[in-house]
Formats: C-alpha cells, structure tokens, sequence
C-alpha cells in the first residue's frame, strides 16, 4: 500500500519489472533485445487472451523477472483509463514478490504527466485489496512492495500523501462494508465514528433518548425491532476559514442488517445485506479524508445506523409513524426503511445545519442494480449544477454516476393513504425514482442529490477495481467533489 518513491532503484532480482510494449507496433521496447521481442510477439498470448505477459529474461549476469504490459491496454491518459490499466497490472502481478514501476520502462519514450502515474498507482492499490480478516489469506497477492522510479519522484511522493491516504481510505470503507453484522452494528459502528475525534473532528453520538427528545420517529421506528438500537451520528469538519460558512451535509444509509423486518426478505434475498451500511461508511471516512487532508471547506457528515429485524417490538405494515420533519408516514413495507432513517437525517441535516448543499448516498432499491448493473449508480437532483459536478467527479475516479429522472410527471407515484405519505407501492415501477421522490420530499429548497448505489457497493464478481465484494464506491468520488467542486 505504500509505494516507495526513488529517483534511482538499485535493481534487484526478485523485484518484477514492468514494460510497456505496443503490441501492434512490433512489442518493441529499448530494454529487450529485438530478436527477443519478435519471438515474444510469436509466442506470446494475442491480445485477446490477456494484455500483460510475465517473463523471466535469463542473462549473463542475472535474472530478471520482467512483466510485460500491452499498452493498447491503456487507450488514453484518461483517470479511469489509468486506474484501469493499474488495476489489470495488479491483477496480473500476483504471487510476484515485489514490483519496479520505471517511468522509463513503463512509458518508454512519453512520459505521461504525474495524475496519470497517479491514478495508475491509484487503480494498483485498489485491487490489492481483501477482505481476510477471518480466513487464510490468498496465497497469490499483488505484490506489496511497490517501487517507483522517476525523475520527479519527490513530487510525485508529496503528491501521494493525499491520493494514498483516500486509497487506504477506501479500503477502510470496505473492511466496514464487509465486516459481518454480528460485529458491525449501530453502536459499534457509532464507536467508529468517536475514534475520528482525534483528528480535529467534532463527533457527537445520538442514542434513542436523544434520538426521542427530537422526534426522530422515522429512524427509531425503523430501529425498534433489533435488540441493537439505533443511533445518529453527526461529524462535523471545520476547515473553512470562517466557522458559520455553510457546510456541505453528506448523509450515509447505515442499515447494518436489513432482513427487510417484518416484510421480511426471502432468503436469497436476505443474504449479503450486512452491506447495507456501505453509504454510512463511505460519509465516514470521507469526513476522516476532509480531516486528514485539511479541506479548507465546511463538511457535515450524518449516519443514520439501524438494524432491521422482525420482533415483537418491530415496525407493522400499517403503522403511521411521525417523522422529524412533523409529516406522517404510513408503514406499508417494512423493507423500505433506507429511506425511512435517511427522511430524518435530511430533515436533521435542512433544519439544524443550513447546508449549502446536501447529499445523500445509500444502498437505497434494488430496482438501482436492475437499472443500471454494477457499472454505474443512479444520481438524483432537485439542482442541476450539483448534479454536474457530482457526474464529473465521478468520471475522474472511475465510479460512474449517471442520471435519472424526478421530475413532476413522477409526482403521481407519491400516493396519501392513511397519512401524509406511504414509505411505498407495491407496484413495480419505478420503484427507485419512487425512493428519490419521497426523499425529495423532506430536503425543502435545499440544493440536494441523491445516489443510489444498490448495484454497486458490493461486486459477486471482480470488477476492473476490486475483488468479489465490497467495492467502496462513492468514496473517492465524494472526495473528489468536496476538493474540486465544493462551494468554498
Ligand atoms: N437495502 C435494500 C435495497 C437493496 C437491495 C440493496 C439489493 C442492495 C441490494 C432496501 O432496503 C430494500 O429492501 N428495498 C426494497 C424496497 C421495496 C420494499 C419498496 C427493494 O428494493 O426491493
Ligand atoms: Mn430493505
Ligand atoms: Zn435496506
């Protein structure tokens, strides 16, 4: 995870170097011989069956264990294109010991500027990551130990210091999103969050007494059916010059189990849901990110931590709970409760903290992964502009926003049963514009965006990025808006 930066390596045997070859030029490159790249080019895999090749180069003096990686592999110079390209190599160097990035051998000829050898980097470590706390590790990791070796290596290093620590923020994120619900659970994740105070950042916890004393019904009702009760967290980042400058709220869906209460889910749908705190930890570590890397803005950070579970005390279809906000609220799924603690966070967040603007990130439809596959997550706004920002935020970091509909032919899905709103309709359509529209409801005039990252907090398969699993999503892309595109 730490790459050492050199402006000359000593070259070591056991270090794996990388070169970069045009495979559709002839693979030539200054370090090989010519003969030994038109035999490589005979006998190497073609470009569809994979765009690296490992070698072991036998010579006089020493051996060298070499990787060679196609660079039509790397299209552009393009962040995503790079932290792809960085992902691949990874991938492609497991079981080696450790690995030698030479902007010269890498790039030979054209050295790419210092973002792009950055988000190379970037993309490396992401897929170095596992989740092995509770089982043997893989026996063939991408190697640890990372040199580089440019000219401008202490500019490139300064400039690490602040893309490494959102990496390993990122992983951080998916060791929570991963952690089972036995371990992680409101309290234990509000725990988390005290630990940040540390850094200078101001920490407050809610529990249920507090939690009452403010009308928070929506995220207690929600929470009532778990022996674990729910709680609120609120990280507040002070960077900003003048401390009355409004913030930037970001709010976190912190389901830490949602078997779906008394809607219970069936059971394959049930499984894997210990994820359903992946915005609560992406809001967390981003405000650890805004800390440690002294933002020069406001950030308020809310989790909304609750688990869902049926019991005698749990939430009934039918029951008509009050929302912070006054507005009623008629029960008709009890799995529908992402947006059922996100209404009062927002509400927390529009009343008592006057944001600038407002963003909420959860795990919120399923119908999110129908829609748009792991590739992509739904991005919803009350503000155009906003929504600008956060769609190219989220092309710079490879984690691809993209836009969906609200607008007022979508009014007629919020339905007045019994009470100011219904949580949901049992029709199938829509059902994620559904969950934007009632958020919507609860964010008054407040510049507001919602994502939805039902499909791609958690991979079954590995993805460019990262393992089978927790992927982190949304974290580098939040960051990425707060130090470009956050109103100062
Ligand atoms: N946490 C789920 C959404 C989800 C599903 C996330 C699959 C990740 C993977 C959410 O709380 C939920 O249960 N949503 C329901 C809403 C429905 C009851 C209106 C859904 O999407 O089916
Ligand atoms: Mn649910
Ligand atoms: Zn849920």
């Amino acid at each position: 995870m730490n790459p050492e930066f050199h402006v000359n390596f000593p070259a070591e045997a056991e270090t794996t170097r990388v070169l970069g070859v045009h495979r559709q030029s002839g693979g030539q490159h200054p370090a090989l011989a010519p003969e030994v790249s038109a035999a490589l080019l005979r006998h190497g895999p073609d470009a569809s069956s994979g765009r690296t090749m490992p070698l072991i180069l036998q010579g006089p003096e020493r051996t060298e264990n070499i990787l060679l990686a196609d660079l039509d592999g790397l299209p552009d110079c393009s962040p995503r294109s790079c932290r792809r390209f960085g992902g691949m190599l990874a991938d492609a160097l497991r079981g080696h010991s450790s690995v030698l990035f030479r902007t010269e051998d890498v790039f030979p000829g054209e050295r790419p500027d210092d973002c792009a050898l950055l988000h190379i980097l970037a993309g490396y470590c992401s897929r170095q990551y596992s989740f092995d706390r509770y089982r043997a590790p893989e026996k063939a990791c991408p190697p640890q130990r990372m040199f580089v070796e440019d000219a401008g290596s202490e500019r490139l290093a300064a400039l690490w210091l602040r893309q490494g620590r959102i990496v390993e923020a990122s992983h951080r994120v998916r060791q929570m999103v991963s952690e089972p619900p036995n371990v992680l659970y409101p309290e234990s994740m509000a725990a988390m969050a005290l630990q940040l105070r540390d850094l200078g950042l101001v920490v407050d916890v809610l529990d249920e007494r507090e939690l009452r004393r403010l009308g928070m019904g929506a995220l207690l009702g929600v929470g009532q059916g778990s022996d674990r009760p729910p709680r609120l967290v609120l990280l507040r980042w002070q960077g900003h010059s003048d401390p009355a400058a409004p913030p930037v709220a970001v709010a976190g869906k912190g389901i830490t189990f949602d078997s779906g209460g008394l809607s219970l889910k069936t059971r394959p749908n049930m499984r894997g849901m210990k994820h359903d705190m992946a915005g609560a930890a992406v809001v967390l570590e981003l405000l650890r990110c805004a800390a440690e890397t002294r933002l020069p803005i406001n950030v308020a950070g809310i989790l909304a931590l609750a688990e869902n579970m049926p019991s005698g005390k749990a939430l009934r279809p039918d029951d008509i709970i009050r929302t912070l906000s006054g507005r009623h609220v008629e029960i008709v799924s009890a799995d529908a409760e992402g947006r059922m603690v996100l209404c009062d966070a927002l509400s927390y967040a529009v009343t008592r903290l006057a944001p600038s603007c407002l963003i909420d990130i959860a795990t919120l439809t399923g119908a999110m992964s129908t829609a748009l596959g792991w590739q992509k997550a739904g991005l919803f706004s009350n503000d155009d502009r906003l929504a600008e920002a956060l769609f190219e935020a989220g092309e710079e970091t490879d984690e691809r926003l993209w836009r969906m509909p609200m607008d007022e032919d979508y009014d007629t899905l919020l339905k007045t049963g019994d009470a100011d709103l219904e949580n949901a309709t049992f029709g199938q359509n829509a059902r994620s514009i559904f969950a934007a529209k009632f958020l919507e409801q609860f964010v008054d005039n407040t510049p507001w965006a919602h994502i939805d990252i039902a499909g791609t907090a958690w991979s079954d398969a590995d993805t460019p990025m990262s393992r089978r699993g927790a992927t982190g999503f949304g974290l580098q892309l939040l960051y990425r808006f707060l130090e470009k595109h956050a109103p100062a």
